[in-house]
């Protein structure tokens, strides 16, 4: 009889899928009128497998049960085609065998694992972006997933804040533009194709203003502040098409995200009209109770519930309170079904009503791993993501002939480190993974000779490697260290007080520094660390970040002059902690800064330079770039009418080589206070030795607006600065033009 009226449920929903439109609310309406409310809370639940996938599936004898039972629409933590195929006729056996979603973490990368988030937005690279996202969709669906909870896209200005390392940095610009490019590279060309995941944009939303940098803290903030700054990657990821959003752990202005009625219910599912699932962080729903928001269990789920949350990730709450809730009439019918109806609609999308297993495929799970076209993609955008902070006399690129150089540096040999946190599913195949010391190796000649010494570990109090380092550094020519965070220091729960590189890696530095040699330093973490004594002796410094599975082969491209490094900080690194936070697009103040006298009416710190030790966009190549001839299409626009900015940029050095060419504007008065600059278009173009290239802006109303205190979106008449540069703190080109009334 099941069977009959499976076949019955199938052929009613036989339509392709991928055609569906208005007939879908019908066919979602016909299934919803055939559940319980048990059935249809169970839409909401969310339950957590074990990880790996040799355990168990899932531990828990009555997650299984319930599953059985109807009581689970989505699954987290999950890997593969066996594993989640086995769940799924699990599914099957319920009543109504409506299919479950499975969903993981993804955040760069799942088998091959692409730069972190942080360092391929370094890259400023959009479409190599997108490309890894959709690698890591096509991946994650071969392995039996339908949905990522990626792209993370918080603004992050405190590098004390370990999950820096998951989103784009600090600009809302860069970030809205790189939050879109991961949506579209995820979900690939439409949902139900089996190569297509469903994108999540999280954390919604300010989760990157934790004071101090510490995870989960508190975030107290004005609203426009929010919409200016934190809300427009979110509208980007929205406007991209993303499937999900997750709340995030921390409390706005005195709300806990998850039962924040004003941003779920009306900005993100009214202003923003999305149709998607909301979903809870990892027990969020229940953490209200913690922050002493509401008293219980009761209250957590009616909080959460009528702020918006569709589904509670493994807290059991909804699937608890929600029942009882609904038959004493405290939540009304409508918002369940609401929330089940967005579930089931993304289920019908992804043609699961048609096969429930269509992602499980065996065959192309094997596939999809290692395929040569992929890892060559890795190690594009990982040299892409490279910053070449400082090069004197142009130690770098290196010759391929040198005759020894010594490799030293706890992360020289590393495989794991290279990977860094959000590697999840690490490790199935390290032996895939090369190390920087064997992408060295098989860079340099043959004639070359390669000596290694690890010199001490990444959280070291000990000296005693020190000697051999020293000792082999002698011998060499030329001296590359690579030093940096343990894989696991940067991340979910991994801020720390103290951002120096880490144990006595800073001492080994100065150790070798001493020995008289040139000495290039690498510099692998998953934030902006503050290293000065290195920044000011050693004359060759690569921000390498966590670069992934090609980490080795991208860094020697990089080394050697197989790739001309292109990237660009997306964040401002501080000089000391004590400057933190701070981020090229502050506000002005009514003081000037200090300058060399310490004097009333100074703002800044009369101990500390005021400018950072690295600004946002700072990067440098091993060629140079010249910017002339800036014009303004006019002088003076009215509303409405586009501004073409105008100029040419030339490679005035020896070498081929990418430049992220920059506009920056200033409004100069305006309602609220503006940023002294704010980032508003860029290009990264491609230049040969001797080359111009012209480059065309086009400022429309849009980038001149913002959210005034009324939170309109609004371009006020007046002055505006247009800033062109190479950084945000080289600007080379630099015009006005005024803002008409009408
Ligand atoms: C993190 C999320 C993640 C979720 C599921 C939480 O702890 O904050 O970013 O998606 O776990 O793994």
């Amino acid at each position: 009889m099941k069977k009959l009226f499976w076949i019955l449920l199938l052929f009613s929903f036989n339509q392709s899928f991928a055609q569906l439109s208005a007939s879908d609310n019908k066919r979602v309406e016909n299934l919803m009128k055939k559940m319980t409310l048990e059935e249809k809370i169970g839409q909401l639940n969310q339950y957590t497998g074990n990880f790996l996938a040799d355990t168990p599936v899932i531990t828990a004898e009555f997650k299984n049960e319930d599953i059985r039972n109807g009581r689970v629409g989505a699954i987290l933590n999950v890997k593969g085609v066996k594993n989640t195929r086995g769940l799924q006729e699990l599914a099957m056996q319920s009543r109504l065998k409506i299919p479950l979603l499975f969903g993981n973490d993804v955040l760069h990368g799942l088998h091959l694992i692409f730069p972190i988030p942080l360092a391929e937005a370094a890259s400023w690279d959009l479409k190599a972006i997108q490309k890894s996202a959709r690698i890591a969709g096509t991946e994650s669906s071969a392995y039996g997933n339908h949905w990522v909870f990626e792209p993370m896209v918080d603004i992050a200005r405190d590098p004390r804040w370990g999950r820096v390392m998951e989103g784009a940095g600090e600009d809302p610009y860069l970030g809205s533009l790189i939050a879109a490019a991961r949506v579209k590279g995820f979900q690939g060309e439409k949902l139900g194709d089996t190569d297509a995941v469903m994108a999540t944009a999280k954390h919604f939303v300010a989760y990157g203003a934790a004071i101090g940098g510490r995870d989960y803290n508190t975030v107290d903030m004005s609203l426009p502040e929010l919409w200016n700054i934190y809300l427009p990657p979110f509208k980007a990821a929205a406007d991209a098409g993303v499937t999900a959003f997750m709340n995030s752990f921390n409390s706005l202005n005195g709300i806990p995200t998850t039962g924040n009625k004003y941003l779920v219910r009306e900005i993100l599912k009214g202003k923003w009209n999305f149709k998607g699932i909301v979903v809870s962080d990892w027990g969020s729903v229940g953490d209200m109770i913690a922050h002493g928001y509401v008293k219980d269990d009761e209250g957590a789920a009616l909080s959460a519930i009528i702020a918006g949350c569709d589904i509670d990730m493994e807290d059991q709450i909804y699937k608890k309170q929600l029942p009882k809730l609904v038959e004493e009439g405290k939540i009304p019918m409508k918002l369940i079904d609401e929330a089940v109806k967005r579930i089931l609609i993304k289920k019908f999308e992804l043609g699961l009503f048609d096969d429930p297993f269509r992602f499980a495929n065996n065959e192309r799970e094997k596939n999809v791993i290692n395929n040569p076209d992929n890892i060559k993609a890795a190690r594009d955008i990982a040299k892409k993501s490279i910053v070449l902070l400082k090069n004197e006399n142009q130690l770098l690129p290196l010759s391929k002939d040198i005759k020894t150089i010594a490799l030293i540096g706890p992360h020289i040999k590393s495989v794991r480190e290279n990977l860094g946190f959000w590697s999840t599913w690490w490790p199935d195949d390290s032996a895939r993974i090369i190390s920087q010391y064997q992408g060295i190796k098989n860079k340099v000649s043959a004639n070359t000779r390669l000596l290694y010494a690890k010199g001490c570990e990444v959280n070291d109090t000990s000296t005693s490697g020190f000697a051999e380092a020293i000792n082999i550094a002698k011998q060499s020519a030329v001296v590359i260290m690579s030093v940096g965070e343990q894989f696991d220091m940067s991340g979910e729960s991994r801020s720390r007080s103290d951002i120096d590189i880490p144990g006595v890696q800073e001492e080994l530095i100065k150790a070798i520094y001493a020995t008289g040699k040139p000495v290039i330093v690498m510099i692998n973490a998953g934030r902006p660390l503050v290293f000065n004594w290195t920044a000011d002796h050693v004359p060759a410094i690569l921000y390498t970040w966590w670069l992934g599975t090609e980490a080795g082969g991208a860094i020697a491209d990089v080394l050697f002059g197989d790739y001309n490094p292109s990237g660009k900080l997306p964040i401002t690194f501080p000089r000391s902690i004590g400057q933190i936070p701070i981020y090229y697009n502050h506000q002005s103040t009514g003081k000037p800064p200090y300058n060399d006298s310490v004097a009333y009416y100074r703002t800044g710190y009369m101990d500390l330079m005021q400018n950072p030790k690295f600004p946002f966009g700072y990067g440098l190549s091993y060629t140079q770039f010249k910017y002339s001839d800036l014009e303004l299409s006019k002088s003076k626009i009215k509303p409405g009418e586009i501004l073409h900015v105008k100029l040419n940029v030339t490679n005035s050095g020896k070498y081929a080589g990418e430049e992220v060419v920059q506009l920056y504007i200033h409004d100069k008065v305006a309602s609220l206070v503006r940023p002294i600059k704010e980032l508003k278009d860029f290009q990264k173009i491609f230049l040969n030795p001797g080359e111009t290239k012209f480059i065309l802006f086009n400022i429309t109303k849009e980038k001149l607006s913002f959210y005034n205190e009324k939170l309109e979106f609004v371009a006020e008449p007046g002055d505006f600065d247009i800033m062109i540069g190479s950084s945000s703190a080289d600007i080379r080109l630099h015009s006005s033009f005024e803002l008409l009334n009408q």
